[in-house]
């Protein structure tokens, strides 16, 4: 019986990936990808995201959801993901039609009509959609068989400021409703994504596939790292994205523990930061798990092996 997934995402080339993961595994049933406004705007988040459906060979239905956070005004990353969101590579632009629902109708009106339970979210951008979905219709919250998503930074510190990480820090107070929406959650920050880099030696096992899609991805890493590579000076950059989708195929490549998690939203300074209380000092209740460790080899041979079915 495979998973049934909804994904959530602002392409942006590791969410590209991440589309790319789950379409190629047969363990997930991708019931629809929602798109919203992150890295770049969401015109481009939609379009990029069938893109992504159609190099996969797919048929996938792809939404456009909110083209701004709910409350602050819309900051774009074109400094790490280029002017188009998927710098590094050339794709048509696509032939699949963007399906007219709202992506924000799609989240309701899929939840509703599954038996409870039985549907993941899987947000790989700022988590506008999801909450304006549980904030409009409450009635779905208890319906989420669980959440997992890439955001935030504890050990890490901050990639958009020195506090906070881009998804979060794009739209803390959609942040804070999911945090605080009682179902499971599982959070894989840049105190994960960060041990998954992308080495020169990864990066040409995309290459050596021998495909479009390994051509593509590989053109893709090599324009998206940089920024990283140049800020860190690491051998690599971190692949954020995919994480989700492969928690969901194989969590054994992931560590992490149950405990407080809470937003900042008042503060101008660390706007967007999540405070995990790691170390139990707080009595603040235990609300998410938070992946701190990975199994960077294991999860570059799960991705690179099916990537290769694409
Ligand atoms: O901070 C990394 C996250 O922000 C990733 O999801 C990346 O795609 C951007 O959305
Ligand atoms: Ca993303």
């Amino acid at each position: 019986m495979s998973r049934k997934i909804i994904i959530d995402t602002d392409p942006g080339q590791d969410d590209a990936l991440a589309i790319l993961l789950a379409l190629a595994s047969p363990e997930l049933e991708v019931l629809g990808i929602t798109t919203v406004a992150g890295n770049v705007p969401l015109a481009l988040t939609q379009a990029n995201a069938r893109k992504v459906v159609e190099l996969a060979g797919k048929s996938v239905p792809v939404m456009a959801g909110c083209d701004r956070p709910m409350v602050r005004p819309l900051q774009t990353a074109e400094h790490v993901h280029g002017k188009t969101g998927l710098d590094g590579a050339d794709l048509p632009e696509p032939s699949l039609p963007l399906d007219p629902r709202h992506g924000v109708d799609f989240i309701i009106d899929t939840l509703r009509q599954a038996a409870p339970g039985t549907v993941t979210l899987c947000p790989l951008g700022a988590l506008t959609n999801i909450a304006t979905a549980f904030t409009r219709a409450p009635d779905i919250v208890d319906r989420v068989q669980e959440i997992v998503l890439m955001g935030g930074g504890f050990f890490e510190g901050g990639n958009i400021t020195p506090a906070a990480e881009f998804n979060i820090f794009v739209d803390p107070e959609a942040a804070d409703i999911v945090l605080r929406c009682g179902r499971p959650v599982t959070i894989i920050p840049l105190d994960c994504t960060h041990k998954a880099l992308i080495t020169p030696a990864r990066l040409a096992a995309f290459a050596d596939l021998g495909t479009r899609v390994g051509e593509v991805v590989a053109g893709w890493l090599n324009f998206f790292e940089r920024f990283d590579v140049e800020k860190y000076g690491s051998e690599g950059g971190p692949l954020h994205d995919p994480c989700v989708i492969a928690f969901l195929l194989r969590p054994d490549l992931f560590q992490g523990r149950f405990c407080n998690v809470e937003v900042e939203l008042g503060s101008e300074l660390t706007r967007g930061m999540t405070v995990a209380d790691w170390w139990g000092v707080t009595k603040r209740p235990a609300n998410a798990t938070w992946i701190r460790d990975i199994d960077a080899d294991g999860y570059f041979a799960l991705l690179t092996e099916r990537l290769a079915r694409l």
